[in-house]
């Protein structure tokens, strides 16, 4: 395992696959590293190529409001990474190959943070996270635990933009989340 400097050095200089040839910017992660709470999204998209920061377009404005409700924030106290840290051209889902290539990056950045929980946005980051079957529209909210870790997945905030009939299923999410906030960590609501 890498320290951060190390794994941040590696990563932002990273050739493994494709995607390195059109980036704009290697998307790390980012919020407090000492956070109990992560948020896995799938890959960054346009304006997180641009920007080099996760969750920056409209859907990143939308997860910022959902997370709000439920007192979290990338500045305070939930840490935002990504399946694949390079933007997929066109935002395709990321290959597989890709996500092999990637996936040691975001392994590396949990065994530093030691979250107690995880929350997967979308079916990309569920079912290779959670369990290769994982059916988002039944599954949201449900909670796992792998390795002592609480895990669960939320629709994807650009899913939620597409279809808003998805808001009350996914505010309900967030309320189980709060619950288990309030089970499993320590600091996350001092
Ligand atoms: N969608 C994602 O899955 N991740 C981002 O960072 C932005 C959009």
């Amino acid at each position: 395992m890498l320290d951060w400097e190390e794994l941040e050095r590696q990563c932002l200089s990273c050739q493994k696959c494709g995607l390195a040839e059109t980036r704009h910017h290697v998307v790390f992660g980012t919020g407090p590293r000492d956070a109990e709470v992560m948020c896995i999204g799938e890959g960054p998209g346009e304006h997180e190529d641009l920007q080099g920061l996760p969750f920056v377009g409209r859907g990143g404005q939308l997860l910022d409001e959902m997370l709000e409700l439920i007192d979290l924030s990338r500045d305070k106290n939930v840490y935002i990474a990504n399946m694949v840290k390079c933007r997929p051209p066109h935002n395709r889902d990321p290959l597989n190959t890709e996500q092999d290539a990637c996936i040691g990056y975001l392994r590396n950045q949990v065994a530093l943070i030691r979250p107690k929980i995880i929350i997967c946005l979308g079916r990309i980051s569920a079912i290779r996270l959670i369990k290769p079957d994982f059916k988002i529209t039944k599954e949201h909210g449900q909670w796992f635990e792998k390795s002592g870790v609480h895990m669960t997945a939320l629709f994807h905030p650009a899913a939620i933009l597409r279809d808003p009939s998805r808001r009350p299923d996914t505010f309900v999410d967030l309320k189980g989340i709060q619950a288990k906030i309030r089970e499993v960590c320590t600091h996350t609501y001092r």
